[in-house]
């Protein structure tokens, strides 16, 4: 079992705000290569104490780090700087292999070839025990179903972007058809929309500030979340259970929030293999 609630990590140097989520009843720590935070997440657990079997951790590898080698070597030395000999989840963070930037078809298949590569080696690290899932992040159809070509493990997993004002509705029901679960970051980040007055109207009907109205919204998508604060108050608040029933109108209401404003990482535009035509009917 995941659990629906992980602690982000991102551009996190103190380790404190890691320290109060696991005292609090944290049991998933979000993490990845690019947070070069390895130590903090360390010390946090080392502090407080946490029994490895208690807690799940879920990370990335950089694109810079896509390819079978790279892949490998750069997983096993971000793991022993964690101090952990295991992950619980491990993802690919962002389809586009840095370098690779260009949409020729050339740099299309070196890019192919990489991720490829990057998939493979997440495989063999699931045989040889030191991940227990593997996944990947802001993946979009196209690079799905190019993954789909060569996937002995299929992804547990795709991390998101997703909030209110973006829902992005078809990639979330896209995958949870397929079978693979959706869990959101960025959920609380936009600015202004937890003073958005639809979120206001629904915290007041429901007596729960509207973090706990946006987190109601996502859990009732079957959405699991990430989410990051460096408040004490908040960090508490977010790992209280609340028994939040939206209505169908009220769920129907925050989706209609949905303006498609991107804050992060966007992959609509990154080229997959699938991209190319004349290769679509070749073997992987
Ligand atoms: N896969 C990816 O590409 C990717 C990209 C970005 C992020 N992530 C992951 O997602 C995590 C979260 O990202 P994020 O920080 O952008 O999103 P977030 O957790 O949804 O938003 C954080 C913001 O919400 C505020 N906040 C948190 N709880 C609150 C509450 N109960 N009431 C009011 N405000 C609250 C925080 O302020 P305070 O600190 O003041 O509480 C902070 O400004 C990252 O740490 C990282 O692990 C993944």
């Amino acid at each position: 079992m995941i659990p629906t609630l992980a602690f982000g990590t991102y551009q996190l140097l103190d380790p404190n705000p890691i320290i109060c989520a696991l005292k609090h009843g944290c049991t998933h720590i979000d993490t990845a290569q690019i947070y070069r935070n390895e130590n903090v997440v360390k010390h946090a657990l080392k502090e407080t104490g946490t029994i490895r079997e208690n807690i799940f951790i879920t990370t990335k590898i950089g694109p810079k780090n896509f390819g079978y080698e790279l892949t490998t070597k750069s997983f096993l030395k971000h793991i022993e700087k964690m101090g952990l000999d295991y992950v619980d989840m491990c993802l690919l963070h962002f389809p586009e292999v840095s370098g690779l930037e260009d949409d020729d078809d050339e740099t299309v298949l070196k890019a192919f070839e990489r991720r490829k590569g990057a998939w493979r080696a997440l495989e063999k690290l699931v045989d040889d025990g030191m991940i227990r899932n593997i996944g990947v992040s802001n993946y979009c159809v196209n690079h799905l179903e190019e993954l789909f070509l060569y996937a002995r493990i299929r992804p547990v997993l795709n991390q998101l972007e997703i909030h209110p004002y973006f829902s992005q509705r078809p990639l979330v029901e896209y995958c949870q058809n397929k079978g693979i679960m959706v869990q959101s970051y960025g959920g609380l980040h936009p600015l202004g929309l937890l003073s958005d007055p639809l979120l206001r109207k629904l915290s007041k009907k429901y007596k729960v500030d509207q973090a706990k109205i946006v987190h109601a919204w996502m859990k009732q998508c079957n959405i699991l979340i990430v989410c990051q604060s460096i408040n004490d108050d908040h960090i508490k608040s977010n790992l209280e259970e609340t028994n939040i029933k939206l209505t169908n109108s009220d769920m129907d209401q925050i989706y209609r929030l949905n303006g498609n404003i991107n804050l992060y990482w966007n992959a609509e535009d990154v080229p997959a293999l699938t991209s190319l035509r004349s290769l679509k009917k070749r073997k992987y």
